[in-house]
Formats: structure tokens, sequence, C-alpha cells
């Protein structure tokens, strides 16, 4: 039988308190419905359904702009008005395939795996359900099961009575059920209840009152299974999510001096021997060396680090390629369009910008080199700014091999450096410096005897 998936996302979020629509509040940098969305996917189901509502345009627009090609085979499903999760999924039947079977899942909860679903699915005849038995059940709906045990029903946290609110197996909200069946179930639910919706969880007692057979699944892993309805409970995600990442990139051999403080928020890969001090935020896609080192406190987004790279302590590396063996900061930032070849250093409070540096060179104290190119060997001392921007223009700088920049200099561009050139400390260069000379444009030094500084009145 072939499977199709139902995701809910029409929800406005209330509990959230926020504009945004609460599916697309992120964890990890991705919103939750991003999420739900590639672990479906990863099942490769025939069809995926998502059923929207709430803003349902700019849900549509931020998964799109997200997934990109990867969204062409999603079926979207309007729900104008939310009547609950059960008139969600009524929406939806008439676009599934009647002979298939049906994994129903909600857009907030970002953390399942493609492994349980795919257990769930395979043992369903009939109905299954996911359960978990959490911590904190508060809010959830509860299973009632009868004197043997068997499945008899599912009460909404807000319908339950005091007892069954002391029942610790909860409703995950994950279902697999031949479509047959579901459409069936759906045309028996109402709306008498404290909400007054049409909750799918009363598809299970009905499925019971008709004598069929509903299979549970308690989940081994119930931390993975949360819904998010605040943004409490977004934040417990987050934290769940990141902790999740840090243990696998450990079992795949990366050293993390602590893993509670790691951040996520894409997809990086790292090579054998790396080690990542704390507070490290990793954006977008990252994929990095061997034996590469990044101090505390770095923020590394969309960049190629490559074999034996240090970062040090409090540096940002933007959309940038460091070749082999460069060592970058404490407190240095590395803007887009950057690339630093092989054993290039870049010290404390230096920016970059649009730039190739050479082989072998060097810029280790605060400066500026933004739109240019520099060669190997290159010595960029203290102070030196690249002055690319006229107030209306970028202008490029080029810099040859073996330069010798020397403290303080304004390299006003459109400029070049020629070969093996030295410019004196102090200068302001505005015209081209030809290979090999010496260019200095520093005023000249005097000396006025008996001066005598002002005293205070
Ligand atoms: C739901 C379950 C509850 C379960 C919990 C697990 C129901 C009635 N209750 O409660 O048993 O323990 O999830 O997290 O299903 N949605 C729509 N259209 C609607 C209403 C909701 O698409 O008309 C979507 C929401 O956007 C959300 C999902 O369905 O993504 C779940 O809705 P929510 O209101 O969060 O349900 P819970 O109260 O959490
Ligand atoms: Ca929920």
């Amino acid at each position: 039988m072939s499977l199709e998936i139902i995701i809910l996302a029409a929800g406005q979020g209330t509990r959230m308190r926020s504009a945004l629509p609460k599916v697309l509040h992120q964890v990890g940098g991705k919103s939750m419905l991003q999420h739900v969305i590639e672990t479906s996917q990863r099942l490769d189901p025939k069809k995926i359904h998502v059923v929207t509502g709430y803003q349902s345009d700019a849900v549509k627009e931020n998964i799109v702009a997200a997934l990109g090609e990867r969204a062409q085979n999603i079926c979207w499903v309007l729900q104008k008005q939310q009547l609950g999760t059960g008139h969600a999924v009524l929406h939806a039947i008439p676009a599934v395939d009647a002979d298939s079977t049906c994994l129903i899942l909600y857009g907030d909860s970002p953390l399942i795996d493609a492994k349980s679903l795919n257990a769930l699915c395979d043992k369903n005849i009939g109905l299954s359900i996911m359960t978990a038995k959490p911590e904190n059940t508060e809010g959830l709906g509860r299973i009632i099961r009868d004197s043997q045990g068997k499945i008899a029903g599912i009460v909404e946290h807000k319908d339950a009575t005091a007892e069954q609110r002391l029942i610790p197996e909860i409703n995950t909200g994950i279902m697999a059920c031949e479509v047959n069946l579901l459409i069936r179930l759906l045309d028996r639910l109402d709306n008498r209840n404290s909400q007054s919706e049409y909750y799918l969880t009363d598809i299970v007692a009905a499925a019971v009152a008709e004598k069929e057979d509903v299979h549970a699944q308690l989940a081994e892993e119930p931390s993975r299974l949360m819904g998010v309805n605040s943004c409490a409970e977004l934040a417990i995600a987050e934290r769940s999510f990141q902790l999740l990442k840090a243990h696998q990139l450990m079992l795949d051999g990366l050293t993390l001096r602590d893993p509670a403080r790691l951040d996520i928020r894409g997809d990086p890969t790292f090579g054998l021997g790396c080690v990542v001090d704390v507070n490290v935020i990793l954006e977008g896609k990252i994929t990095i060396g061997n034996r590469v080192s990044i101090g505390p406190n770095c923020l590394i987004r969309d960049s190629v680090i490559s074999d034996n790279c240090q970062i040090h302590a409090n540096s940002i590396v933007d959309t940038a390629t460091l070749g082999e063996d460069c060592e970058v900061g404490p407190f240095a930032r590395i803007r887009p369009e950057t690339k630093l070849t092989e054993r290039v250093k870049v010290g404390n409070f230096v920016e970059l910008k649009k730039s190739t540096l050479g082989v072998d060179t060097k810029v280790n104290h605060l400066a500026y080199v933004g739109d240019s190119t520099v060669g190997k060997d290159v010595n960029i001392g203290a102070g030196v700014i690249t002055c690319n921007y006229d107030g209306a223009n970028k202008s490029q700088t080029v810099i040859g091999d073996r330069v010798f920049v020397g403290s303080d200099t304004q390299l006003v561009a459109p400029v070049e450096i020629g070969e093996g050139a030295t410019i004196g400390a102090g200068s302001t260069i505005t015209r081209n410096v030809e290979p090999g000379v010496l260019a200095i444009s520093r005023a000249q030094q005097k000396s006025i005897d008996n001066w005598r500084r002002p005293k205070k009145k």
C-alpha cells in the first residue's frame, strides 16, 4: 500500500502570542514546519499534503523559499476556518488516494524522526497511534484504556476529569491509518466538547466502536515527539534539538568542549580531529576540514574552512573560504566573499570584506581590507585601511607579492601597489606605487625647542 502524509499547519498558535504563524517559528534555524516536511520526505511518500489556514500565503511562501525545488511535491490544502484537527484532515482527504495508508503529522512537532515514523507505518493495519509518557503531560490528550489494557479512546486535557489527568500516557498526535477507514471515521466526528472543535483524536473511540483494530506504539524517545504551543516550549524544543545535533557530531568524532554550549542552525560537516570550544554558533552550510579548531564565542556562517585552520576566540567568519593552515582572530571579522588562500594570518580587530589574500600573507592587527586582491607573502601593518568607498562608489585595491605596508597607512582606492614595494608607516597612498620602491607620504618631522605646555588656569 502506498504512503501519503498529511501535515496539519493551519492553526495560528494563539499560545505563542505572536503575529508569526506558529509553524514558522524556528528550531535550529529552520521553521518547525520545514523540519516536519523534511522528515516526511525521508519516508519517500507518494504525496505530502500540508494543510494551511492562518496566514496561509506567508506559510507557503516561506516553505517554498526555504525548500526550493524540494517543495514541488507538496500538495497545499487550504482550511479557511480552523475548526479543529479532525476538520483539517477532512480538508486534505479529497486529494488523498483512497487505497493508500495515510500518516498524519502536526506541524508544531519539529523533532520527530523518520525512524520512529517508519516503524509506526510499517506496523499499521487499520489505525495506529503513537503514544508517549513524557515527564510533563500538561495540555496533552490522555490515552484511555479499558480493563484489559486495550485502547478505548483519547480525551483532551481540557475535557478530562481530574482522575483522567493523572494518566501518564499521552497522545503525541502522530497517527497512521488506512485511508478508506479514515474517511469512515472522520464522518462520525462532531464538535460536542469544551472547545467546540472537530477533534481528530475522536477517531480512536470511533474506531473502537466499529470494532476496528487500534494499535498503539509507545515512543522510545518522548522528547522527540513534543508539540510546541508556547515560547517556553519552543525554547525546550530548541535545546533538545541542539543536544541531539551535538551528540550526532560527537558520535562522528568531533570534540566538543561542552555539547550544551553549541548552536547549530544549518548543516555543518566536520573532518577528523576537530575541536570546538564553548558558545560557538554554526549557521547555514559549513564545510570544515580535518584538525580544525574553533575557539570560544565564534560565529561561522556559510563557509568553507580547510585542514588545520585555527579560528581563535570571538571571531566571525561569514560566507568565506579559508584554505589550509590559516589562522584567524582572536576578534577578527571575515565578511562575505573573502578568500584566504593558504597559511594566511588574520589577527585581532581585523575586518576583511570581498578580498583575496595570497599564501603566507599576514594582517595581524587592527586593519580593514575591503575590495582587495592581496598577493603572496605580504605584510599589512597595524592600523592599515583600504579606503574603498568614496561616498558613492566602491573601488579596488591591488597589492602585489611581498609588499610591506607600514602601520597606519591609508590606501585610497582605486590603487595598485607593485610587487616588493614598501610603504612607509603613516602614509596616505593615492597614486599607484611601482614595484620595488619605497613610497612614503608622511610630513617631515620637526622639533620645536623651548616648547612650553599650556598651564591650567
Ligand atoms: C493536539 C492533540 C492532542 C495531543 C497534542 C500533541 C487534538 C484535538 N489534540 O493538541 O491530543 O496530545 O496535539 O502535541 O488533535 N491545526 C490545524 N487546523 C485546526 C487546528 C489545528 O491545522 O483547525 C494544526 C495546528 O496548526 C497544529 C496542529 O494542528 O500544528 C495541532 O493543533 P494544536 O492546537 O496545537 O493541538 P494541541 O492542543 O496541541
Ligand atoms: Ca500542539
